[in-house]
């Protein structure tokens, strides 16, 4: 199953908050970065880990670290607004950037920018994208990180449509996609109803 529905309370209480159109500028960043760290958290379940000890103050302890390469992907400009939680837990994650714009008249997605750490291949690929609306720009930008040798990708995305879950899941059935819900469907504009709006633009104040 390529979708995992993220149902924490946590991340449904902020996902509402995101929706609203009462919400400022400055609280849907908070939000926006809030919710990431859980989703982003769930997304990264299955890292592998390696056995480590310390010292406490009291005996060693004996635990586990993180032993993975970790490669963060936002596509920008909305998925910037995702990358601070991510890096907040991964701090030593690699950071590759994918830049690409909806046409506002026909919704298809055009590149304009990409650059990407070496050895994806090797490499866990955390693509963050809030919106997954059409699909057009995550099948882009999955064919562009397939291009470039990634191989186990998996995308946290904030709002889906199950329109782009459908065109994700035909071209790459084995992506998975992490999302606190799947919404009704688009508008003739593209928009996901209900969705939250315009990402980017509610996360920039550029409406
Ligand atoms: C938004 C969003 C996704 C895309 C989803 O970006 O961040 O990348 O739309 O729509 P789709 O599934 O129909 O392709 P947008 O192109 O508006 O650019 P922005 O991030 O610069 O605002
Ligand atoms: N991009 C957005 O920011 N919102 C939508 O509803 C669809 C695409």
């Amino acid at each position: 199953m390529p979708v995992h529905l993220v149902e924490h309370p946590l991340v449904q209480d902020t996902l509402l908050v995101l929706r609203s159109v009462e919400t400022s500028t400055d609280v849907f960043r908070r939000m926006a970065t809030r919710i990431s760290v859980l989703l982003a958290a769930e997304a990264l379940r299955d890292l592998p880990t390696a056995p480590a000890s310390v010292q406490s103050p009291i005996a060693v302890a004996h635990g586990r670290r993180v032993n993975a390469d970790v490669v963060v992907v936002p596509v920008l400009r909305a998925g910037l607004g995702m990358l601070d939680a991510v890096l907040e837990l991964i701090p030593a994650a690699r950071v590759g950037h994918i830049g690409l714009q909806r046409d506002e008249m026909t919704a298809v997605a055009s590149q304009y920018y990409a650059k990407f750490p070496a050895n994806l291949d090797r490499s866990f690929v955390l693509m963050i994208d809030p919106m997954l609306a059409t699909g057009g720009s995550a099948v882009a930008a999955l064919e562009v990180l397939e291009r470039a040798g990634a191989r186990d990708v998996r995308i946290v995305c904030i709002v889906a449509a199950p329109e782009g879950i459908a065109v994700v899941e035909r071209r790459f059935p084995d992506v998975r996609i992490y999302t606190p819900v799947i919404d009704e469907g688009l508008n003739d504009r593209k928009y996901i109803v209900p969705g939250l709006g315009d990402f980017g633009d509610r996360l920039y104040g550029t409406l």
